[in-house]
């Protein structure tokens, strides 16, 4: 039996420039989809996962997010003298246990395989774990680390999520070299980051979720410098594939959002906003006005 994945990296120490001026004073992960921060959706995604450690890689100007998973006594005060026990049930989700989550600081912006390499530390050398970027937001019916750490039991070594996207997209993406194609996943025989769409091995995009063996840190401690001068996961992953032969891409179940991108962002409000039964009728009512009005007026 292979040992249960328990520990999850959150980089998280971006600037999130896109978003400004929102990031000027709110780290990008506290923004809210409907109405959870999006650092909520990963962490409920990872607990389904069988997730029990939280490792967040941060850097300044992000205490809001210590502050967010951190025991909030006056609110709770409050909602018990008014005896609101729905509003306590959400809360109690976003309280961590002191202890289960960990914040280490990346003091330099050096790339995602810097950035998950902080981390080192918190690990076990025998330790296989998940890393989960937050800005990819994933709607499906079993979460996608679940289905991971599913095809992992079956697997072993590295999995990395993916789909497939237009051929002039995979510039933003790490992208994979297949060897052989299994349907719901493949075997990896090569992992790009960011290439031009004309030296791109393939469309199968790797999106932010892994699972990863220990191996990869000591990769990662080289740190050689990939692709826009930083030091790349992608490259660290692509280097098991020489050494151990052991990646695959799972083609996951389930709708991502790219929720680092402002039109991403909106999409899954939107997305999510219609998902809710408290919310569905009346958004959906007017989303119909806004297409109509908007068809009426060209
Ligand atoms: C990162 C990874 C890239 C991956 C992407 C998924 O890129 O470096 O390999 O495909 O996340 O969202 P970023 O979007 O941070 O530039």
């Amino acid at each position: 039996m292979k040992r249960k994945v328990t520990k999850a990296i959150f980089p998280v120490a971006g600037l999130g420039t896109r978003f400004l001026p929102a990031t000027k004073s709110i780290p990008k992960e506290i923004m809210t989809l409907v109405d959870r921060p999006l650092i909520q959706y990963a962490i409920d995604e990872a607990r389904a996962a069988g997730i029990e450690e939280f490792i967040f890689v941060t850097s300044r100007g992000k205490s809001a997010l210590e502050d967010y998973f951190d025991a909030a006594p006056v609110i709770h005060a409050e909602l018990e003298a008014k005896g609101k026990k729905d509003l306590l049930e959400i809360l109690a989700k976003t309280t961590m246990d002191s202890g289960q989550i960990a914040y280490v600081r990346q003091q330099k912006a050096m790339g995602l395989g810097h950035a998950v390499w902080c981390a080192r530390r918190l690990l076990q050398d025998d330790e296989a774990f998940a890393v989960l970027l937050p800005d990819d937001v994933i709607a499906a019916e079993k979460p996608c680390l679940q289905q991971m750490v599913e095809a992992y039991e079956e697997t072993g070594g590295n999995i990395v999520a993916t789909m497939e996207v237009p051929m002039d997209k995979v510039s933003s993406y790490g992208v994979l070299d297949v060897a052989e194609d299994m349907g719901s996943f493949v075997k990896a025989k090569g992992m790009v980051e960011k290439p031009k769409k004309e030296d791109a091995p393939s469309n199968l995009a790797v999106i932010g979720r892994y699972i990863l063996q220990p191996e990869i840190m000591d990769t990662l401690n080289q740190k050689k410098i990939g692709a826009g001068g930083e030091i790349q996961l992608t490259d660290a992953i692509a280097q098991e594939i020489v050494n151990s032969d052991n990646v695959y891409g799972l083609r996951f179940r389930g709708q991502r959002f790219d929720c680092g991108s402002k039109s991403g962002f909106l999409q899954a409000t939107v997305a999510f906003g219609l998902a809710r039964p408290d919310l569905a009728a009346e958004f959906s009512d007017f989303l119909n006005d806004v297409v109509a009005m908007r068809q009426a007026a060209e």
